[in-house]
């Protein structure tokens, strides 16, 4: 069972399109991003830059360090067969809250779990 925990308020991620968060002793990068909230692990798995302060781009944030593109709902990136940690995220009530267990894929997400099918928290 997921142990929420509230870490931002909708209104300022609406407006900001991206947030750090802080959940767990974990930096969070929050997205929002054509109606639907993500969540990743802030510090890329490459050389450790902040994705926080990526470039968000048809379903992909791009880190800022080396632009691997990681995939909002998965954090797959295909080029390098990696995935950056991702953790559930509900919204409810105007907050924004993630389960500060991360989630690892070790394998290619399907296609129906990658943007544009597969998607984060959707706005009710
Ligand atoms: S630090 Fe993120 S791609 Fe290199």
């Amino acid at each position: 069972m997921a142990d929420w925990v509230k870490v931002a308020d909708l209104k300022e991620l609406q407006r900001r399109k991206k947030l750090l968060a802080e959940a767990g002793g974990t930096g969070i990068a929050l997205f929002f991003d054509d109606g639907y909230v993500y969540a990743l692990r802030d510090i890329c798995i490459h050389k450790q830059r902040n994705l926080s302060k990526g470039l968000v781009f048809q379903g992909k944030v791009i880190c800022p360090g080396h632009q691997w593109a990681f995939d909002l709902p998965t954090g797959w990136v295909d080029e390098w067969a990696e995935c950056q940690p991702t953790f559930p995220v509900k919204v409810e009530g105007g907050e924004v809250y993630v389960d500060p267990e991360p989630r690892v894929r070790t394998e290619a997400p399907a296609p129906e779990e990658r943007w544009p099918v597969g998607r984060g928290a959707k706005l009710e």
